[in-house]
């Protein structure tokens, strides 16, 4: 059975840990967005937001992610925070052989996990520490509209990848 398992959801929510350990015990393909326009750019993301600008990434973003979704069968993904939410990303997360999940994560938990990784992230890189909390959450209520568009979510706070990987394997 062909099925394309899409995780979404913001920065720090586990998408890619728990999309490793999906791949593992499934046995299917594993790709990283993020790692898949590094490659197809040879850049790193916070490069490619320093040097081309935010819209050229999430046009190499847009595609990428629609050429996976039409061209490659059965494979877990895990995406960008931002992937639903521009070029109407989020229509991919309703097709018929898409099982899109999203991961959801509370304003402080993304807060605790993202605090110490600002550097790499180039939305947050510039937000003092002191500020981060109250952009979280903006950012969360702005993009919260395309997360639930996919077609299960799962609370992942306190929970280990184990326990996420797991109940994700409830709804397969
Ligand atoms: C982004 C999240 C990042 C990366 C880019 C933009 C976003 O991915 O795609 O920095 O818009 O939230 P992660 O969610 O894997 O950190």
């Amino acid at each position: 059975m062909v099925r394309k398992i899409i995780l979404v959801g913001y920065m720090g929510a586990g998408k890619s840990l728990i999309a490793q350990k999906l791949s593992n015990h499934l046995k299917i393909d594993c790709y990283d967005l993020d790692d898949l326009i590094e490659n197809r750019l040879k850049l790193k993301v916070s490069e490619i937001f320093k040097m081309k600008g935010e819209i050229s990434f999430r046009k190499a973003e847009h595609e990428i992610f629609r050429e996976y979704i039409e061209n490659h069968e059965t494979f877990v993904m895990s995406t960008g925070g931002g992937t639903p939410c521009y070029f109407n990303n989020h229509i991919y997360l309703n097709e018929i052989n898409v099982v899109s999940i999203y991961l959801k994560a509370s304003i402080e938990t993304i807060y605790h996990r993202i605090i110490n990784e600002k550097n790499k992230r180039p939305l947050v890189s510039s937000i003092s520490n002191d500020e981060l909390k109250e952009f979280i959450g903006k950012h969360l209520f702005e993009r919260n509209y395309f997360y639930n568009q996919a077609k299960y979510k799962i609370d992942v706070d306190g929970k280990t990848v184990e326990e996420v990987a797991s109940e994700i394997f409830s709804i397969l």
